[in-house]
């Protein structure tokens, strides 16, 4: 849900055409957590100004305009010390265009310039506020008010620091937000801050660095804003109140004295080509470099605050994050599974010993066990993980499973209870219903694990124990890869609880065996892929598709419309068979496209006859069915055979096939597969 991208050079001579290629490169990173309109400011070739260029649509457009624009003469003469920030949108407040794209500025000098991702909740407040100081807004955005509060606070406090006051705008509003400010008044400066929208700092020195950790520091007058002199209660007519100057020279304590460059970035993948030592801002951080030295500042100090920030060293390769020989991320993504699945499991399934080791949960599995309920909560993709899976959790654990939306659980201010046990599943571990969710069950008293992808990441960091589903990085809007391994790593998880029940151990057992074989079955169903090519050019022309099955297959049927939805803009609905008779067997034709999943487990049956019931009304579905299963395959003439396993793994080998599906259709009906119109990856917008 946009992606900020900054680029500091210190004492690193850089030309600004250099600069901009990083900063395009950094935006094609982080171009699937938006793609509405992309923008750059960087320093005018006489450093007195700062320019802009903005685009509306993807990167590509803006990478386009800079090179007929910003090439050559001036622009290849190289700079010392310079700052640039980037940005690609996911509109949440504006249409789609360059008045509305970042970033934004303070004023017609663009004094102060911002790039930002999340919501200001407040901003009407703030706009009023500042419009009754003569302030004219040129944009629909919410994200212009934090650049011109921000020149406002420096015209009426002229000693600040940037830094102070970045930090005073940010006590001023509230919502979500990950923000990066550059100022032509504090040129070589850039400040950044976040609150619930994430954000880390690249740091690359030729030499190594001194220390591993950046010291917290703090204001040195924590005084708090009192409420009938902040702006927030709905902008009157009140000047703002601002802390005492810190002395700066105290505070900025050295990182690096000699040549160093910065990257602030909304994820890892941006900074990885540049370096692997990242720190992970938290809520609230206030990063800044001054004179090349980062220093990282809180305003208000808690008791659980440790005293500095680490600095983190990445394990993702480059490689991981680029397409190869793939067409598309998704694509590749697919192919990857049998690996991905494999390092789901990896150094935690000992197949010879059949035991299943948790290192991230082990330490709470025996509170766990004595617990009320278990809620697995999360939203798309990561909800359909939960639905797969809550049956099998539910024979293994002997406890009640609530699988949850956490949009609509927080909806209905579900009730919760310090004996439950709330899992919280998320591929970018920054999506905000989830993270909402996550911190209204903490705050009452539930034990908080978490399933994410992205080591670092804001539901990562606030449970008190979770799995990594070490699927890789996935850049896909559609998720695909990260569906299989969460999908295992809550099968392992009840795999752990279930391991001194006597009763149980033959089917332990039969799901390992399944589990081991699970990667070359993964690749013999990925080997269908040129015959749901040839069933997508039957369908592509379609409006709507419709995908049956029940028990462990329901949630394959949601999983599969939903990236059949997203990937392709058809309508597609996944139904429970079971229901069928009770409404949806009235869009049964000959017409409506259908596809049912009907494997050899304990629900056959009842699939059958739903399948009986489409094909009595003239439906001709096309069958996922068990390899060599003449007696279903009968029933239609296309269908795709996939290996057989064990019943609470079927679902990752029938997703495959509808995440193929949905690739071709999309492919054929010339849609972007990786960017999917209106969505974005990483969804930090409630
Ligand atoms: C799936 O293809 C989606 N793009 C989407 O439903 C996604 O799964 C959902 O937004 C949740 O994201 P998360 O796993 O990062 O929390």
């Amino acid at each position: 849900m946009c992606g900020i991208f900054a680029y500091l050079n210190y004492l690193t001579p850089k030309s600004r055409q250099e600069v901009l290629d990083l900063l395009v490169t950094g935006l094609k990173r982080l171009e699937y957590r938006g793609y509405d309109s992309t923008g750059v400011a960087i320093d005018s070739p006489d450093n007195k100004n700062i320019v802009m260029v903005k685009r509306t649509g993807k990167v590509k457009v803006l990478e386009e305009a800079i090179q007929e624009h910003f090439s050559g003469g001036e622009y290849s003469k190289p700079v010392l010390t310079h700052v640039g920030i980037a940005h690609t949108r996911w509109a949440t407040h504006g249409v789609p265009c360059e008045r509305n794209s970042h970033p934004h500025r303070s004023d017609d000098g663009n004094g102060f310039v911002v790039v930002h991702n999340g919501i200001i909740t407040n901003y009407n407040d703030v706009k009023t506020f500042l419009a009754k100081r003569g302030y004219e807004f040129e944009s629909d955005t919410d994200t212009e008010v934090f650049a011109k509060l921000v020149h406002h606070l420096w015209k009426t406090h002229p000693t600040y620091s940037f830094r102070e006051l970045v930090e005073q705008a940010i006590l001023q509003v509230e919502g979500a937000f990950a923000i990066a400010v550059k100022s032509k008044y504090f040129p070589g400066e850039c400040v950044a801050s976040r609150r619930s929208s994430p954000l880390l700092v690249g740091i690359k020195t030729k030499t190594r660095l001194a220390t591993d950790h950046i010291p917290i520091l703090y204001g040195k007058d924590e005084k708090k804003l009192s409420p009938d002199q902040d702006i927030r209660p709905h902008g009157q007519s009140r000047e703002l109140p601002v802390l005492p100057r810190s002395e700066s020279t105290s505070e900025f304590m050295p990182l690096e004295e000699k040549e160093v460059e910065y990257f602030f970035a909304s994820d890892a993948s941006a900074v990885i080509e540049h370096t692997n030592r990242v720190i992970y801002l938290e809520d609230d951080d206030v990063a800044a470099v001054r004179d090349g030295t980062l220093s990282i500042h809180r305003l208000k100090k808690s008791l659980d605050d440790p005293h500095a920030r680490e600095i983190t060293t990445l394990k993702m390769e480059i490689q991981q994050i680029m397409k190869g020989n793939y067409d598309y991320f998704m694509q590749k993504e697919i192919f990857e599974q049998p690996d991905s699945v494999v390092n789901t499991m990896r150094g935690r399934v000992r197949f010879d010993g059949n035991a299943i080791v948790l290192g991230g949960i082990k330490d709470y599995i025996p509170e766990i066990k004595r617990c009320r309920r278990l809620m697995l909560i999360g939203c798309g993709t990561s909800y359909h993980s939960a639905v797969a899976t809550r049956q099998l959790l539910e024979e293994l654990t002997e406890l009640p499973v609530m699988v949850e939306l956490a949009s609509d659980f927080l909806d209905r201010n579900t009730p919760i209870f310090r004996d439950d046990v709330c899992f919280f599943i998320s591929q970018s571990g920054e999506t905000a219903d989830t993270l909402m969710a996550l911190r209204y069950c903490k705050q009452r008293g539930a034990l908080i694990v978490g399933i994410t992808n992205t080591v670092g990441s804001s539901i990562c960091r606030e449970s008190h124990c979770g799995v990594h589903i070490n699927a890789g990085p996935e850049i896909g809007v559609a998720s695909t890869k990260a569906y299989t391994s969460q999908f295992i790593s809550l099968v392992m998880f009840a795999l752990v609880m279930s391991e001194d029940r006597l009763s149980l151990q033959q089917r332990r057992l039969e799901i390992l065996q399944a589990l081991s074989n699970l990667a070359d079955q993964i690749r013999a169903v990925l080997q269908l892929d040129s015959k749901v090519q040839e069933l997508a050019k039957d369908l592509y022309q379609h409006k709507s598709l419709l995908i049956m099955g029940r028990g462990y297959n329901f949630a394959t049927c949601l999983e599969g419309a939903l990236k059949v939805k997203e990937l392709t803009y058809m309508h597609s609905e996944g139904i429970m068979a079971g229901e069928l008779k009770h409404g949806p067997l009235a869009l049964v034709d000959d017409s409506m496209p259908v596809l049912m999943i009907v494997l050899r487990d304990p629900v056959y049956v009842k699939c059958m006859n739903a399948l009986q019931q489409v094909t009595s009304r003239k439906g001709c579905p096309i069958i996922i069915c068990e390899e060599g299963d003449e007696e279903t395959k009968a029933f239609s003439s296309r269908h795709l055979e996939i290996p057989r396993t064990v019943d609470c793994l079927q679902g990752i080998l029938t997703v495959i096939p509808m995440q193929l599906l949905s690739y071709h259709i999309a492919v054929l009906r010339g849609c972007d597969v990786d960017c999917p119109r209106n969505l974005a990856k990483s969804v930090t917008v409630e």
